[in-house]
């Protein structure tokens, strides 16, 4: 896909299709009113014949606009007093889907821009590449039938970007192209059935980027070094399952990143989740092949770095296994020692989530990182909580998590704050071992993450539940691509490259 920005005019525009949009009370959008004149009063035509009503993410594509030989679609942006960012998202990306249901190849979006204080020209070329993707996206599906033809666009202008914009805006395409390719590698791979996308294949994908560039080493513990690594908590979930388990580790070091301490970015990797000897009820219990959309998320970041060649060192760490129940799987009662040395009694099968993901936090410490985030699809109780709309985050350190809060309010993929406050992890008390795995019904989302706090003390930690956001069920299942924008968006600012 190839992106760019447009300055003064889109007339001259050598494109297949102009995008532009239509208030809801039938007034042309700025660049819609310069069209409707190259087209002779043909747009003017088509709204006062009422063919046209300008509702929010409604769109007509016209083959033919009066004397113009490019093909225009006309969006509507709702009214013109709600009018705002998420409205202009909307118009693009309807836009872009009905160019896409066409044979057009190029598209210049010419829709009344939000504005600049809801979306400068860095965000406005970050979004427009985000939004491309996202309504370019194809799952990857194993349908062998006919399946319905794929867009062809490869080449998206837009506009209006003023002159002394144009850098910032492309600087914006950039950075959003290199994202947008990422979330699909993460949403592919979440996609993916269990039975395809194993810990093994996780460790595949990760060596197959490292391949491709210079920037990214990859190591890869299979079962004898994750025993040498002594991570009992991990090596408990795994062994109930015939898949090895693989503990995955990516190293970006970017062109003329100074030698500072890394960011770690550490990912739940459970490539399916059966719930183990506290077996999942079966109502859904597909859907618990997402359980590595955080693993998928570390693995989309490293390949967002690459693409986008930051000047910044990351590493990702991933814990991939299976949650099954075998002769050999964990039982409910047992108890067993973290690569910490803290003890676990493991009470419920199914909270194996923050037992892989102790251990990878605990080697997270070895590279004396500059700040640690882990992201996990780790608990229903984050979705009961904030639905699918934000996703959870809390921490050890207030500045790094409103960090994070703060680039989900940017590029519109939102995480709201838990307060992981010290009562909580009195509910992992247990008289067993050092803690137990559960701490009962309520605030279940907080203290899973208070679980992990006991083995991030004296790092600057935080953990984004991504439960309720990574995915959704229904007729429209599948991965949604967060916390992508958000990630990358949060990586680019650490990089001081935004
Ligand atoms: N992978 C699940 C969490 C989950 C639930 C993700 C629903 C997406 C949708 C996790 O491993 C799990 O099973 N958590 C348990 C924890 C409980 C046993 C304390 C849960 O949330 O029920
Ligand atoms: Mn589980
Ligand atoms: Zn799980």
């Amino acid at each position: 896909m190839q992106f760019d920005v447009w300055s003064k005019t889109f007339s001259d525009l050598s494109v297949d299709c102009i995008a532009a949009g239509v208030f809801e009370d039938g007034k042309l959008g700025t660049e819609a009113a310069a069209l409707d004149r190259a087209t002779g009063g043909h747009i003017k035509g088509i709204i006062e014949r009422g063919d046209f009503s300008g509702r929010s993410g409604e769109t007509l594509l016209l083959s033919q606009a009066g004397r113009l030989s490019t093909r225009v679609v006309l969006v509507g942006l709702g009214t013109e007093s709600s009018y705002n960012r998420k409205g202009w998202r909307r118009a693009c990306a309807a836009a872009l889907a009905a160019a896409g249901r066409t044979r057009v190849k190029s598209v210049a979006l010419a829709i009344e821009r939000p504005p600049a204080k809801q979306l400068d020209d860095y965000y406005f070329g970050r979004c427009v590449a985000d939004i491309t993707g996202q309504a370019l996206y194809r799952t990857n599906d194993l349908k062998t039938g006919k399946k319905p033809p794929v867009p062809l666009i490869e080449r998206v202008i837009a506009g209006p970007v003023r002159a002394s914009g144009v850098a910032h805006a492309r600087r914006g395409l950039e950075h959003g192209a290199a994202a947008a390719a990422a979330t699909a590698v993460q949403r592919d791979l979440g996609n993916l059935p269990a039975n395809v996308c194993t810990p093994s294949y996780l460790a595949e994908v990760a060596r197959g980027l490292a391949k491709r560039n210079a920037s990214v080493k990859v190591k890869v513990l299979d079962l004898p070094a994750i025993k040498r690594e002594k991570m009992g908590c991990f090596l408990a979930v795994s062994q109930g399952s015939a898949q090895p388990p693989r503990f995955i580790v990516l190293d970006y070091h970017g062109p003329r990143a100074p030698r500072t301490a890394p960011i770690v970015l550490v990912g739940k990797g459970i490539t399916f989740d059966t719930g183990g000897i506290s077996l999942k009820d079966p109502g859904g219990m597909d859907e618990m092949k997402y359980d590595m959309m955080g693993a998928a998320s570390v693995i989309g970041a490293i390949s967002f770095l690459a693409a986008a060649r930051l000047p910044i060192r990351v590493v990702g760490l991933v814990a991939a296994c299976e949650n099954m129940p075998d002769g050999l799987a964990v039982k409910p009662g047992d108890i067993v020692t973290s690569a910490s040395g803290q003890t676990v009694e493991i009470l419920n099968t199914d909270a194996e989530g923050r037992l892989i993901l102790s251990d990878a936090l605990h080697y997270a410490r070895r590279f004396d990182p500059a700040a640690v985030i882990d992201m996990a699809t780790l608990t229903g109780a984050c979705v009961i909580a904030l639905g699918a709309h934000h996703s959870g985050v809390m921490g050890n350190d207030e500045a790094l998590v409103a960090e994070l809060v703060s680039a989900g309010v940017r590029v519109d993929d939102r995480a709201w704050q838990l307060p992981l406050t010290e009562e909580y992890a009195e509910q992992l008390k247990t008289n067993f071992a050092d803690m137990a795995n559960i701490g009962g019904r309520e605030g279940g989302a907080i203290t899973a993450g208070a679980f992990l706090g006991k083995f991030t003390q004296g790092l600057k930690w935080a953990h984004m539940d991504i439960a309720g956001t990574a995915y959704q069920g229904g007729a429209h299942k599948g991965a949604t691509g967060r916390p992508m924008a958000l990630l990358t968006d949060f990586l680019v600012k650490r990089a001081g490259a935004g």
